[in-house]
């Protein structure tokens, strides 16, 4: 399962990407609005980071103004991917794009159908949103179940992104399903080396270490 950090902080892009282990990027318009105004310039930032996909979302909300800022987001950068929302709208705009090569990320994704229209219109990736699922008491793994069901099924070649994650063991169960990738907040990111039995294995190695050397 490939691993993407949900941010648009080049400061964080920077910190994680030295692990070696990311493999792209997702931004949202709420996440960009965060680091200022030169969007331009901060996309162009995270793709000299992260050789990978870097998903940036249009912000119209008519078919016609996804496809045009769709067209101009793309021609930033080779590896970025356009997000449009899972509507009627983005839909036609999906449709639109993928046909001219463009990849599209179907975000907001929070039914199977949904899933369904986006895989059938040429997405390149579909977005279920899990966190938002679960804090609404409904199930967001399910969700990602019956994606990856209803995907392979039919063979469908677009991927399943899970979203929305909030802590490491919805990343352990979206690794479970079969998904193509994971997107997550850089603190959930950090989480995922994390042990304190590590910690203190290596802590008492060391000591034991030191000790029989200054006997
Ligand atoms: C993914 O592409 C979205 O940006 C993100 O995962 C949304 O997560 P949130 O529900 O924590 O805002």
């Amino acid at each position: 399962m490939k691993l993407y950090l949900d941010t648009a902080s080049v400061k964080e892009l920077l910190e994680a990407s030295v692990l070696g282990v990311l493999d792209g990027v997702t931004t949202n318009p709420s996440l960009v609005a965060k680091e200022g105004t030169n969007v331009r310039e901060t996309l162009l930032e995270i793709c000299a980071i992260v050789d990978g996909p870097v998903s940036v979302e249009v912000v119209g909300v008519e078919a016609d103004e996804m496809v045009k800022e769709g067209r101009e987001l793309a021609k930033i950068h080779k590896n970025i991917v356009v997000k449009v929302p899972s509507n009627p709208e983005g839909l036609k705009a999906t449709k639109r794009l993928a046909a001219e090569g463009i990849k599209i990320n179907v975000t907001l994704c929070f039914s199977p159908t949904q899933a369904l229209l986006a895989a059938k219109a040429g997405a390149w990736c579909v977005s279920p949103f899990i966190g938002r699922l679960d804090d609404i008491s409904s199930n967001g793994i399910d969700l990602v179940r019956q994606i990856v069901r209803i995907y392979r099924n039919y063979d469908f070649r677009t991927l399943v992104l899970v979203a929305s994650v909030r802590h490491p063991q919805q990343i352990v169960e979206a690794a479970l399903t079969g998904s193509d990738i994971c997107t997550m907040p850089f603190k959930v990111f950090q989480q995922l080396i994390k042990h304190p039995l590590t910690d203190m294995g290596e802590q008492k190695f060391l000591a034991d270490w030191n000790t029989q050397r200054h006997q």
